[in-house]
């Protein structure tokens, strides 16, 4: 939630700064500034909306300072107006900063600074920032100045923030801070960049350093300096990224979603060549089938906590099925905002898992901190047992959790998630047989035939892709007016139900309810006419007959139907109005299979009604505030 970035070095910032926003724009796009520092005056340009609007203002003014920072927005105190954007200034306009997190105790320190006679120009937290460096700069003017003066700030705040701070009087040096929310300090040959997220540094250098919480830098021209809030001074190594630039490129394709719903099949792939033991057959009775690394995290299990938000919550859900299904262990699935002030009671040698695509939502990182903190001095069995499944490996989760499984996805620019869903499932399906080998609770053959299975997925997802877009495109036409819509499922595509109703929701504006399909009758059906649609996932499998029973109960009410189909099904073609047909795999395996044509209605109808499918409004890819 909101981007920051900032760069120091010989290049022209501003160019550096809005290519760096323009990565970050996933993370809020309310509205967007920067500034830069240039022959001893701030220089700051900001503008509503979209980071177009900011661009357009840039490009008649273009200057050539080496120094700036920038942010791109999305809104928690004050409306996305310009006034409110960032960066902020202090009255003198010599102090700029920008900000991603909250300041929970602004107001008590907006009335502090209005009492010394400071004037504020904006509705945000952030703002009071700059006036307090300031009023603290003002008693301390040597070299370190600002930095001291940041420093002294950043004790005074309290709750989540990342900042960058340039000043006018020291105009070769960035002052940066995290407490609670991400920011990664880039490391080129004589420049350095800070950003919220690694996407943003790509482009210039692979070696990066993620800050923990609790540590200021200053980014000059010569190096960097890093610092605890007590003013010790750390000495870390970056480390060396593995990624490629041009996985945040569209590639030709509309949106970026598009694209991500066409990158699962290899997402799948990865996954199995990163996971699978490549010797491993059903003759090998030694090897486990899975290596994920997780050696005795993985021991004397008695019970699995999962922690997650939205989407992941979804996929948690299906690992939940799995791991007490495969593995026969009781698992318990959370919402971490909930978790996080209502706790379930403690139980004994517990896996905890915290599942975020971001790797950096706060209620999913607050809720892991609180289950850890809360177990640490209790005896052996208690202990706390930390994993994360994510597709960003380099995020806060990672640094937080024992170990992580890290699900192969790559970054996903698209705010409406789909691959690292996808990927979020592959994890919990490996973790499940990884646990299942270990207790012996499935046979030899019965893992290969689900690693088999696995092993099909993508070349199954693909012939979706290729038989069944243009007609979900078509078909997709014919909802233009259509303002409910509801999805149905049972068993373990209950949560695919959720999940394509959230999709169509959160890229379409469409009022969209998934629920388990056996609940219709007691009470939503209710809601149902002609004019609601029913989406029902119906694949063969123990629950089969009874979807087909409820949506029946849905026709009678004369709700148009449509069916998330196997392929060559003929009972089905009987009953639903439109059909999303799909091949026919194992139960176990469908949810993989059923979400495709999911994301696929809810892309285009959304596309059809020309929204924003990649930045919906309101939303934003990485939610780093409560
Ligand atoms: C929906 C979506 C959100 C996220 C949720 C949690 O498409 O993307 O519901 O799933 O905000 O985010 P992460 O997975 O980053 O913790």
């Amino acid at each position: 939630m909101c981007g920051i970035v900032g760069y120091i070095g010989t290049q022209t910032a501003v160019t550096i700064l809005v290519s760096g926003l323009e990565r970050l724009e996933y993370r809020g796009y309310d509205s967007a500034g920067i500034a830069t520092v240039l022959e001893g005056e701030i220089h700051c340009v900001r503008a509503k909306g979209k980071l177009y609007n900011l661009r357009e203002k840039i490009e008649q003014d273009i200057n050539p300072a080496n120094i700036g920072i920038g942010h791109t927005r999305w809104a928690t105190h004050g409306k996305p107006e310009e006034h409110n954007a960032h960066p902020h200034r202090d009255m003198s306009g010599r102090v700029a900063v920008v900000q991603n997190g909250i300041i929970e105790n602004h107001q008590a320190l907006r009335e502090e600074l209005i009492a010394k006679g400071y004037k504020f120009q904006s509705e945000t937290d952030t703002e009071v920032i700059p006036h307090l460096i300031a009023d603290l700069m003002k008693q301390d003017n040597d070299d370190d100045g600002l930095l001291i003066a940041v420093r002294e700030a950043v004790h005074r705040l309290e709750g989540a923030f990342a900042i960058a701070v340039i000043c006018a009087d020291y105009p070769d040096e960035i002052i940066v801070a995290r407490q609670q929310a991400p920011l990664v300090i880039g490391f080129g040959q004589g420049e350095f960049f800070c950003a919220s997220d690694v996407t943003a540094l790509v482009p210039h250098t692979n070696a990066v350093l993620a800050m923990e919480n609790g540590e200021i830098a200053r980014l000059t021209p010569l190096g960097v300096e890093l610092y605890n809030f007590a003013g010790k001074r750390l000495k870390k190594m970056p480390r060396t990224l593995d990624w490629n630039p041009t996985t945040v490129e569209k590639h030709g394709f509309r949106h970026f979603m598009i694209k991500e719903i066409y990158e699962q099949p290899n997402v799948i792939r990865t996954c199995l060549e990163a996971y699978i033991n490549p010797t491993w057959n059903e003759q090998n009775t030694d090897l486990n089938p899975i290596n994920l690394g997780l050696f005795d995290l993985l021991d004397d299990i008695d019970h699995v906590q999962i922690l997650a938000c939205g989407t992941s919550w979804h996929a948690s859900l299906i690992g939940k099925y799995l791991i007490e299904q495969l593995a026969n262990i009781p698992t318990v699935v959370q919402y971490a905002s909930e978790f996080r002030y209502a706790p379930s009671p403690i139980t004994t040698n517990t896996l905890t898992i915290g599942v975020t695509q971001s790797g950096e939502t706060a209620d999913t990182i607050a809720a892991l901190e609180t289950e850890k903190q809360r177990r640490l001095a209790l005896p052996r069995e208690y202990r706390p047992r930390l994993l994360g499944i994510t597709n960003r490996p380099e995020s806060t989760l990672s640094y937080m959790v024992d170990q992580i499984i890290n699900t192969q996805a790559g970054i996903e620019i698209g705010v409406a998630a789909t691959k690292s869903f996808i990927a979020q499932l592959m994890g919990f399906y490996l973790l499940a047989l990884d646990l299942a080998y270990r207790r012996q609770t499935l046979s030899l053959e019965q893992i290969y035939r689900i690693v088999e299975g696995l092993h099909h997925l993508p070349r199954q997802i693909e012939t979706i892709l290729e038989k069944q877009e243009k007609h979900i495109e078509d078909l997709a036409h014919e909802f233009n007016d259509t303002q409910d819509f509801i999805f149905v499922g049972r068993g373990i595509n209950f949560p695919i139900a959720l999940e394509g109703a959230l999709k169509l929701k959160e890229i379409s504006y469409i009022h969209a309810e998934g629920y388990p399909a056996g609940e219709m009758k007691h009470g939503p059906i209710a809601l149902l006419d002609s004019k609601v649609p029913v989406v029902a996932i119906a694949l063969p499998g123990k629950v089969y007959d009874k979807v087909l029973s409820n949506a029946q109960e849905a026709k009678a009410r004369d709700a148009r139907l449509i069916g998330v189909v196997a392929m060559n099904d003929l009972e089905a073609t009987h009953i639903f109005n439109d059909l999303l047909s799909v091949p026919e795999v194992d139960e176990l395996l469908s949810p993989i299979i059923a979400v495709i044509p999911l994301q696929l209605l809810a892309y285009h109808i959304a596309a059809r009604r020309g929204l924003d499918v990649d930045q919906p409004r309101n939303l934003a890819k990485s939610v780093t505030v409560e």
